[in-house]
């Protein structure tokens, strides 16, 4: 080979892995970030990477653009493995035009976008990107919408997941919102559409970058980010891990991971968590977790709508989708925030062959003008939907309220339940014993001398015939009535038995759920 053609290969090789250069590197080091390249290597299996594209080179001509070419343009794309399963990646590289998106590097998403669609296999994007590329104009906003289509498509086929490892604005956030997880490092990474100068010049507000679209306000206030980590290795780390519950693609079944946890462990603790006095709270992660492979629980969205808590575990080596009601936060009642955040992550688990494992407990939906003002009807609407049309298996215990319409919500028997199991504990009724009450013997009550008394005595009888697991259980709206301590157990068998679970939806193009 000639010897002219060999150095000039290593000179661009080595001019793309030098990207901005050491002084901005040093720079982003500085601002407590890893460079582009570091975070691919703690992502992916130690040294499986493999990089494509790495001499491409942007085409504008405009603006100065023509003396400042940088081999690979500052994105670095390219596939590897993570946990031994093939995974494309994505990496943005502040250093070279702030990450901002050229036409030639949306070609380089593009590129390895299309090849995990046609081969089954997950996309990470790592973000840290000033948006399009001011300099190459509608070329730069092309890029984007190629992108979008593609996260589009793949929705529902591949896992796609995004993380914020810095100031993202525009179509770099945008992206990131259609995939299924977004991931933001604390105190580094922003989210916005329009940055803070823009919204003083337009609305004359005044607020931080921080404030306006740091990690928290995301993870906390939005709900537009699902994962807090606390510096980039914790959030590559949370990447890796969530890997070990989702599968490559929605055909393949998701991993599993042997446990020494016996699946046949009873606790006989569980008996006495949940308090049999219905306004009593309790944490229902410590229900969780003691029902779990080696109580370990991998919450997602821990932040956000904290009166339903969502996330990821194995039980008896599968791995399962938890949804619960939160009784210690706001005792658990379902509004807004918490239906969408139900809803979404139901559909993911749908989409992706991954059983869905409820935990009851819920006094109905929020009451008050700010939730039917701002839509409780439609929002609740969806977490309904996405009860109803899923497909994978699906298993309900309620541990204590189930009570009106988040009774029929919360995977409930006619939203086509597979396996639904009560605690003695459980109240199944249309509502609370005093509200019911108040109701049904408005009359009795009006005419009573001592209204206090008689009040007392029709929800002592309220409560003795309706609230309660038997006249649900006479129906066969719960399949059985168990003793906490058997949770574990009874829930493992009915994953076991419905582990070839075949059901359908009626053939249409797409549901028009209420968005
Ligand atoms: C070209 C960009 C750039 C961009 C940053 N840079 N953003 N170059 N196009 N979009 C360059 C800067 O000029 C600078 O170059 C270097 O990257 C680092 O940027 P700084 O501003 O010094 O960094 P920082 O102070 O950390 O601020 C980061 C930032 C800010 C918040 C991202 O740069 C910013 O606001 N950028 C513009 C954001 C934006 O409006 N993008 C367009 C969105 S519209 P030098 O050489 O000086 O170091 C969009 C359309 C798609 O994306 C919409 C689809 C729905």
């Amino acid at each position: 080979m000639r010897l002219k053609r060999v150095e000039e290969v290593r000179r661009r090789h080595a001019a793309a892995e030098e990207g901005g250069g050491a002084d901005r590197r040093k720079k982003q080091h500085e601002e407590g970030k890893l460079a582009a390249r570091e975070r691919i290597e703690l992502l992916l299996d130690e040294g499986t990477f493999e990089e494509l594209d790495k001499l491409v080179r942007h085409r504008c001509r405009d603006f100065g653009m023509e003396d400042q070419i940088i081999e690979g343009d500052g994105f670095i794309t390219g596939y590897g493995l993570l946990h031994g399963r093939p995974a494309y990646v994505f990496a943005q590289d502040f250093t070279v035009f702030g990450g901002s998106l050229s036409e030639t590097n949306a070609k380089k998403i593009c590129k390895i976008m299309d090849l995990a669609l046609k081969n089954g296999a997950p996309v990470i994007g790592l973000n840290d990107s000033g948006g399009a590329r001011i300099q190459e104009g509608v070329l730069s906003l092309g890029g984007y919408a190629d992108i979008f289509l593609r996260n589009t498509l793949s929705s529902g086929v591949i896992p796609q997941i995004s993380a914020i490892m810095g100031p993202c604005a525009g179509g770099a956030v945008y992206s990131p919102a259609i995939t299924d997880f977004v991931f933001m490092v604390d105190k580094t990474s922003y989210m916005f559409v329009t940055g803070p100068d823009v919204i003083k010049t337009v609305t004359h507000e005044d607020v931080t970058k921080e404030k306006l679209g740091g990690a928290m306000t995301h993870n906390a206030v939005s709900g537009v980010a699902q994962f807090l980590a606390a510096d980039d290795a914790d959030c590559l780390r949370l990447i890796r891990k969530l890997f070990e519950y989702i599968p490559q693609n929605n055909i393949d079944p998701p991993p599993m991971r042997p446990t020494a946890d016996p699946i046949d462990r009873m606790d006989a603790d569980l008996d006495e968590l949940v308090p049999e006095e219905s306004n009593i709270p309790y944490d229902i992660k410590d229900v969780i977790r003691r029902i779990v492979d080696d109580g370990a629980f991998f919450e997602v969205q821990e932040h956000w709508a904290r009166n339903i808590v969502v996330g990821f575990a194995h039980m008896g080596g599968k791995s399962v989708g938890i949804v619960a009601n939160q009784p210690a936060y706001l005792a658990g009642c379902l509004d807004i925030d918490s239906s969408t955040k139900g809803a979404r992550f139901v559909r993911f688990c749908d989409a992706f062959n991954i059983p869905i494992l409820t935990l009851e407990d819920v006094p109905g939906f929020l009451p008050g003008t700010a939730q039917e003002f701002g839509g409780i009807i439609r929002h609740g609407a969806k977490l309904l939907y996405a009860y109803a049309e899923a497909t994978v298996p699906k298993i309900t215990v309620i541990t204590r309220k189930a009570y009106g319409g988040a009774y029929c919500v919360m995977g409930s028997k006619h939203l086509r339940c597979d396996i639904n199991l009560a605690y003695p504990t459980a109240e199944i009724a249309v509502m609370g014993a005093e509200g019911a009450a108040a109701i049904i013997y408005r009359r009795d009550l009006a005419a009573a001398k001592d209204k206090a008394a008689v009040l007392a005595e029709k929800v002592a009888e309220y409560k003795e015939r309706f609230a309660n697991p038997f006249i649900a259980a006479e129906h066969g709206f719960v399949d059985d009535v168990i003793l906490p301590r058997e949770t574990r157990p009874r829930v493992i068998k009915a994953l076991k038995m419905l582990e070839n679970k075949v059901d359908t939806m009626p053939r249409k193009k797409h549901g028009n759920i209420p968005l």
